[in-house]
This record gives C-alpha cells, sequence and structure tokens, in this order.
C-alpha cells in the first residue's frame, strides 16, 4: 500500500514536470470540477439530460448496460437507478450485454438514446437505438440497429452523437481511431441512415486517437468537440507520456457538417483542435464530453469524466473514472472552462 502510494507520487511529480516544461508556452491553467457529495459513483462517456417534465437530472453511462443515475441537485447526491438496456441490446455483436457511450436528447416527445455495442480496439461494432417518454429505468425500448462497421471500414461505429443541422435536419456525428470522427445523415424518425460517412475530423499521427464527438451550438456557430488520446487501462507506475492521455479538443463551423476549424484556422480533418481541457491537479485523462444548459440557472454546463490521479483509492485507475462538471464563457467565441 505505502509502497503503491510512493510510485504513483514519484509518477506524479515525474508527469508534472513533464507537463510544465510542453505546456509553460501557452501556461494553461483548468478549473477545478464542482465538489459533488455523496456516495462514489461510476461514469464513463456521460450524457446528462434534464427531464423536460420536472427538472430532474439523468446521467448516463458506459458499462452497467447504460446505466442511469439520478439527482435533483447537481452536486448530489447521485443515485444509481439502474439501465437503459438491462436485458441486452438486441444487436447480435459481441458487447451487446456492455453497451457504450449512451447519447440521450429530446425529440418528438420523447428520449432518444443512441447507444454503441463493440468491444474494446475492434471494429465489428455498431450504434444502436432505444426510446422512452420518461428516461427512467424499465421504460426504454430497443429499436436495435442504427449503422454498423467492419473490419477494413475507415471508421469505427461508436460514440455517436446526434445533432439538428441548420436546415433542421438529424446529423449522426461517431467514430473512434482509424480515419476517426464522421457524420451521417438520418430520416426524419431518426431511426435510420441516409447517407455514407463523411470525415468531419482526423488526427494524422498514430496511433490517430480522436474519439467521443459531440456537436454544440451556440451563437452562430456549431461545435464540434473531440476527446483525444488514450482514454482508459492506465497503470499508475506505466502512464503513458504527457499529453498521450484523454483531453478535450474544439473546433467551430457555420455549418453542423464543418469544415471545422481551430482557433489558429486549422482545419479538424487536418489535425485541427483547440485545447479546451486536459490533465490537471486530480483531474487525469478527462473526455466523453457533453454540454447541457441547465433550466435552473441558465448556465451552459461541461461535463466530462475523468480519472482521479490522487483522491482516490487507486489512482490513475478507470474503476473509479469520476463526474467533472464546470461553467463556460463563451465571451470570446471560445469555450472556456469556468468553476461551476
Ligand atoms: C445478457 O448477456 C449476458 C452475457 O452474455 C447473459 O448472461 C444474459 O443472460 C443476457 N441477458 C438477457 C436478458 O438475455
Ligand atoms: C449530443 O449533442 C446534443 C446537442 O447537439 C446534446 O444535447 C447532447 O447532450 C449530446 N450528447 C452526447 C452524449 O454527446
Ligand atoms: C427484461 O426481460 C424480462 C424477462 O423477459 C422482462 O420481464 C422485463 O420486462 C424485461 N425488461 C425490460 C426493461 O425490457
Ligand atoms: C454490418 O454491415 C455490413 C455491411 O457493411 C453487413 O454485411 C452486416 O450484416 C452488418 N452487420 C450487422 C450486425 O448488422
Ligand atoms: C422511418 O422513416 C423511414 C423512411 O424515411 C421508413 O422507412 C421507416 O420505416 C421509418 N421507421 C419508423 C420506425 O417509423
Ligand atoms: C504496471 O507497470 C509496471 C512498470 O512497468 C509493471 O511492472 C506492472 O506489471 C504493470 N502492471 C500491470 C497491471 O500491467
Ligand atoms: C493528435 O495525436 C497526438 C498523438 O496522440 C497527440 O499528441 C495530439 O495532441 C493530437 N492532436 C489532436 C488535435 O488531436
Amino acid at each position: 500500500m505505502l509502497l503503491k502510494l510512493l510510485v504513483t507520487l514519484v509518477v506524479l511529480a515525474t508527469a508534472t514536470f513533464a507537463l510544465s516544461e510542453s505546456e509553460s508556452a501557452s501556461a494553461t491553467t483548468f478549473p477545478d470540477p464542482l465538489p459533488l457529495t455523496g456516495p462514489f459513483f461510476f461514469v464513463h462517456d456521460p450524457s446528462l439530460v434534464q427531464r423536460e417534465s420536472d427538472g430532474k437530472y439523468f446521467l448516463f453511462t458506459t458499462h452497467d448496460k447504460a446505466g442511469i443515475i439520478t439527482a435533483t441537485n447537481l452536486e448530489g447526491p447521485w443515485t444509481e437507478v439502474g439501465s437503459i438496456l438491462p436485458n441486452n441490446s438486441t444487436i447480435q455483436l459481441p458487447g451487446r450485454d456492455d453497451i457504450w457511450a449512451p447519447d440521450v436528447s429530446f425529440h418528438h416527445d420523447q428520449y432518444y438514446a443512441y447507444y454503441a455495442v463493440s468491444t474494446f480496439g475492434s471494429q465489428n461494432s455498431a450504434i444502436g437505438l432505444a426510446t422512452s417518454r420518461t428516461m427512467e429505468p424499465g421504460t426504454w425500448v430497443d429499436h436495435g440497429l442504427v449503422f454498423n462497421s467492419t473490419t477494413g471500414d475507415a471508421f469505427n461505429a461508436i460514440d455517436p452523437n446526434l445533432s439538428i443541422d441548420e436546415k433542421g435536419k438529424p446529423v449522426l456525428s461517431f467514430g473512434s481511431f482509424w480515419d476517426d470522427i464522421f457524420q451521417l445523415s438520418l430520416t426524419d424518425n431518426l431511426t435510420a441512415v441516409t447517407s455514407a460517412p463523411i470525415g468531419v475530423s482526423f488526427n494524422s499521427t498514430l496511433p490517430n486517437p480522436e474519439e467521443g464527438a459531440f456537436i454544440w451550438k451556440h451563437d452562430e456557430f456549431y461545435y464540434l468537440f473531440i476527446s483525444s488520446g488514450l482514454c482508459c487501462g492506465f497503470n499508475a507506475s506505466a502512464l503513458p507520456p504527457p499529453g498521450n492521455e484523454y483531453k478535450v479538443f474544439v473546433g467551430r463551423s457555420h455549418s453542423a457538417r464543418g469544415p471545422f476549424l481551430d482557433k489558429d484556422g486549422v482545419d479538424m480533418r487536418q489535425t485541427g483542435g483547440t485545447l479546451v481541457l486536459g490533465s490537471h491537479g486530480n483531474v487525469y485523462a478527462p473526455g466523453g464530453q457533453v454540454i447541457f444548459t441547465d433550466r435552473k440557472t441558465g448556465k451552459d454546463v461541461f461535463v466530462y469524466h475523468y480519472v482521479p490521479a490522487i483522491d482516490s483509492p487507486a489512482p490513475f485507475d478507470d474503476e473509479f473514472s469520476s463526474l467533472g462538471l464546470n461553467g463556460i464563457d463563451w465571451s470570446s467565441g471560445w469555450p472556456v472552462l469556468t468553476e461551476l
């Protein structure tokens, strides 16, 4: 136990040193996430939705068959109440009993949850859809396959995010590694695909580590956020080189379909991206990000998961992946995180 703590501290010191060397030019600092009350709960690839009828917060996570966690205050306590698909996905692929990255949004008087069926490192993947009128456990109806990928495709059909473009048409962003982030057009009833995938973001540096895309409209721009780097499976005594763990980049466009350019005008298809959030303090490998507007306060909230680097029974162990909540200052036209 002591030995482990010592090793962790040494690694932490090394990591901090390397970071301060490579990032001193930009002197980037990030605010800490909102402190939460109540017992620990696991979150990875969060989706956070406030119920239309009563403002209750519903948080959805990878694993636990797309776990549902609810609260009446953002600070918590958060309660694990069940799963979207307790009986597994109807999609007949490996991973149907452990679905990932549920993406929930409200359309046509119901909640749509796009989810991913896959296994780690595989392109034998699919995006599925379930719907519910209340988001409560036991109310989700599985509609099964929306889109899939197989070995040899340029893309991996996971990490879906639905958005509505400037013409009112649904567009599904998705992707993970290989040629990174793509978009598909959907039918107006949101259940089927009507186009081939089109690439919108690509990191040319191996291992081309972009995933977790989502699009958010603010004022006249559509912002494409991605998670870049390694999400999981960290070993506290052999962390990846600093900066190769998860972090969040953004680019923006006048169209939900891109092209998305970063602050320096670099196209995200050419490894562009402006850093929004990276590791700092207790926050390691933040990503899986989304935004929602809190109807209680009118504030936009930046929602993500991170692996606790210090404040954890097992620092850097992604089994303790936690919820991060911050505010957003949009005044520069680019999202800058604030305390909440
Ligand atoms: C879900 O999948 C698991 C693992 O394959 C299996 O044990 C379980 O019986 C399945 N549940 C249902 C309801 O089919
Ligand atoms: C997907 O994007 C929509 C808005 O475009 C947002 O409301 C929703 O939270 C996003 N969900 C995820 C999981 O990215
Ligand atoms: C899961 O399957 C059981 C047994 O078939 C059924 O009673 C239950 O309603 C199902 N749950 C959901 C959420 O579909
Ligand atoms: C996945 O897509 C391929 C064609 O791209 C198709 O042949 C295959 O049947 C699909 N798999 C599933 C599970 O739908
Ligand atoms: C959705 O719309 C498409 C055509 O736009 C149709 O083929 C399909 O049956 C519809 N699905 C549902 C569930 O209504
Ligand atoms: C973690 O890394 C150390 C140092 O490289 C290695 O000795 C150990 O076996 C690794 N642990 C696991 C679980 O892979
Ligand atoms: C591209 O990938 C490299 C290697 O993981 C990483 O260092 C870099 O930050 C990434 N850049 C973007 C914009 O994703």
